[in-house]
C-alpha cells in the first residue's frame, strides 16, 4: 500500500484487503459483536444450558436488561421492539421481567445479584410512564443493588429526555443510582433524522444532551454514518457539532444493512429498492476516517472500538467487562443474552414464548452454546482483539493453553505480516489500520460455519477466512482452566 501525507489511505487499504481475501468483494460488513453470531445458536433447554455451570469468581455479574418498547420504528434499526404499545402491555412485560429475575436468583441460590456494571437497553427503556419507570427501578435495584462505583447505564432515545416528563424521568433515574446515559442522537441534520424516521429533531437531541449533562450524568452520544442521503459535508458538520456538546463519549456506527439478530430492519429492504440514494462503501469509509480526524483534533480518541472519549475512564464498563475482560454477564428480557466465561445463552424472540416460560416457572432461554475448546479459543481471541487488545495471559486464563501453541497463531502471524496486528511481550493489538477494519480482521478467526458471507464473496488471497480455518482443533481438555 502506498503511504500518503496522512500515513495511509483507507480506500487503498480496503482494496488491498479485498485482494487478500479478507474483505468480501461487495465491501459489506457484518459486526463481530458476539461470537458465534447470535442467529446461529442451536436450541437448548435450561437444564442443558446450566449443566456444569460454575458461578463466576466472587459471584459477581454484569447485568443487561432489555426493555423492547419504542415510540416509532426507525428505518435503520434491527433491534427487536414493539412500537407505540399500550401501557397495559408494558405493565405485563415489567411483571415478566421481575419474574425472570426471581427465577435467576433461585437458579444461582442467592437473594441478590452482586453487580459489576449495568446496562438497561432496548428498544428504548425509558419509553415507559414515570410510574412504570419507577416501579421497574425499584424492584430491579432491590434484586441487583447498585453499590458505589457501579456504572449504571441507560441506553435511550432523545425524545424520552425532553420536556417536563423527560425531566421527571431524569430525576427518577438519578434517584435510583443511574449515572450514565447513552443517547441515540444518530444525526444532527433534520432531513436525515426525518429520513431515519426518528422521533426527534436535531434541536431536541441537543436539548436531551444538555438536560442530561445538567442533571449530572456521564453522557455518551451515538451517531450513524453511511445512511442514505448523508453527504460528507453533512456528516462532517454533525461531528464538528457533536464535539462541541461536551459529552464524555461519542460513539460512531457504520450503517449496518445486514441484521445481526433475529429482527430484520426496514433498511435491508430499502437497500434493494432505492439503490440511487445509497452511500457507496468507499464514501462510507472516507466518512469514518474524516470523523476520526475531527474528533482527534478535539481530544476524542478511540479508547474502545468505535467509541471516542477524552478519558479512558469514560468508556462503558459493561462493554469493557464483557468484550475485553471476558467476564460473566447475565441478561434479562425478551432476546436478552447471558455471556458467561464458557457459554452463551439467549432468550426467545417471541413474546409468547418469553411469557410462557416465566409463567410456568422456567427461565425463558431457548438457544445457546456451551463452547467447545476451539470455539472458546476463537471467542477468547475475537472479542478482546477487536474491541481493545488481547493480553496473552487472558487467552491462557480462558482456555488453559498458550496461544503460541495453537493453530490460530499462524493467522496472527499473517495479520502481523499485513500490518494489521502487532505483538508486544504481553499482548496482541490491532494497528491503526487493523483497528479501522476491526470487524473484518477479527473475522479471520471465525470457524467455517460462521463466516458472515458465502465463500464466493471472498477472493482467494492469503487472509481468506475460508482457507485459513484450522477446523475443530482437539486438545487435552484436562489442560483447560477457566
Ligand atoms: C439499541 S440501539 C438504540 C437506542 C435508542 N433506542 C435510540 O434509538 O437512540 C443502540 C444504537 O445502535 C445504533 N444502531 C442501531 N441500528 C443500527 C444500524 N442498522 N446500523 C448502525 N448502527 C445502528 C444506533 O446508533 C443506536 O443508537
Ligand atoms: S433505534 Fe432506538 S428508537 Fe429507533 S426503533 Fe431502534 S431501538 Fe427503537
Amino acid at each position: 500500500m502506498k503511504s500518503t501525507e496522512n500515513g495511509w489511505d483507507e480506500i487503498e487499504l480496503y482494496h488491498d484487503l479485498q485482494q487478500a481475501g479478507l474483505i468480501p468483494v461487495h465491501g459489506d460488513f457484518f459486526p463481530a459483536v458476539h461470537y458465534p453470531p447470535i442467529t446461529r445458536y442451536a436450541p437448548l433447554t435450561e437444564e442443558e444450558a446450566y449443566a456444569g455451570f460454575q458461578l463466576p469468581e466472587n459471584n459477581t455479574f454484569d447485568i443487561y436488561v432489555h426493555i423492547p418498547f419504542c415510540l416509532k420504528r426507525c428505518i435503520f434499526c434491527h433491534y427487536p421492539s414493539k412500537y407505540n404499545a399500550p401501557d397495559e402491555e408494558k405493565d405485563r412485560y415489567l411483571e415478566a421481567l421481575k419474574g425472570e429475575m426471581n427465577l435467576f436468583l433461585q437458579r444461582i441460590g442467592a437473594n441478590r445479584i452482586r453487580t459489576r456494571a449495568i446496562l438497561i437497553g432496548g428498544g428504548t427503556p425509558t419509553d415507559l410512564t414515570p410510574k412504570q419507570l419507577e416501579y421497574f427501578l425499584q424492584y430491579f435495584t432491590e434484586r441487583a443493588p447498585v453499590r458505589d462505583q457501579v456504572q449504571f447505564n441507560y441506553d435511550v432515545d432523545p425524545n424520552s429526555l425532553i420536556g417536563p416528563v423527560g425531566l421527571e424521568r431524569l430525576k427518577l433515574l438519578k434517584d435510583y443510582g443511574v449515572n450514565r446515559l447513552t443517547i441515540g442522537v444518530q444525526s444532527l441534520n433534520d432531513p436525515i433524522l426525518k429520513g431515519m424516521n426518528r422521533a426527534h429533531t436535531a434541536a431536541e437531541a441537543i436539548e436531551s444532551v444538555n438536560n442530561s449533562l445538567e442533571a449530572g450524568f456521564k453522557v455518551n452520544i451515538e451517531f450513524i454514518f453511511g445512511f442514505p442521503g448523508q453527504t460528507m459535508d453533512i456528516w462532517n458538520e454533525d461531528i464538528r457539532l457533536a464535539s462541541t456538546l461536551n459529552t464524555d463519549e461519542i460513539q460512531l456506527y457504520r450503517l449496518k444493512y445486514e441484521p445481526y439478530g433475529d429482527q430484520v430492519g426496514i433498511i435491508k429492504n430499502y437497500r434493494e429498492k432505492k439503490q440511487d440514494n445509497l452511500v457507496s462503501v468507499e464514501e462510507t469509509l472516507r466518512m469514518k476516517r474524516s470523523a476520526i480526524r475531527i474528533l482527534a483534533e478535539q481530544g476524542y480518541l478511540e479508547n474502545l472500538r468505535r467509541v471516542y472519549t477524552r478519558s479512558k475512564d469514560n468508556i462503558s464498563r459493561y462493554a469493557y467487562n464483557q468484550c475485553c475482560r471476558l467476564l460473566d454477564q447475565v441478561g434479562f428480557g425478551q432476546t436478552a443474552f447471558a455471556s458467561y466465561h464458557d457459554r452463551f445463552l439467549l432468550n426467545p424472540f417471541s413474546f409468547e414464548e418469553y411469557y410462557g416460560a416465566i409463567d410456568s416457572g422456567r427461565l425463558p432461554l431457548n438457544r445457546g452454546i456451551v463452547r467447545s475448546l476451539s470455539e472458546q479459543m476463537r471467542w477468547s481471541i475475537i472479542l478482546p482483539l477487536k474491541n481493545y487488545y488481547l493480553p496473552k495471559k487472558l487467552f491462557y486464563r480462558r482456555t488453559g493453553h498458550y496461544l503460541e501453541d495453537t493453530p490460530f497463531i499462524s493467522i496472527i502471524h499473517r495479520l502481523i505480516d499485513m500490518g494489521l496486528v502487532e505483538e508486544s511481550d504481553m499482548n496482541y493489538t490491532l494497528t491503526e489500520q487493523g483497528a479501522f477494519f476491526a470487524d473484518e480482521v477479527t473475522e479471520a478467526f471465525y470457524s467455517h460455519d460462521y463466516i458472515p458471507f458465502p465463500e464466493s464473496d471472498y477472493l482467494p488471497g492469503p487472509l481468506n477466512p475460508y482457507n485459513n480455518d484450522p477446523g475443530d482443533v482437539i486438545y487435552d481438555q484436562a489442560a483447560r482452566s477457566n
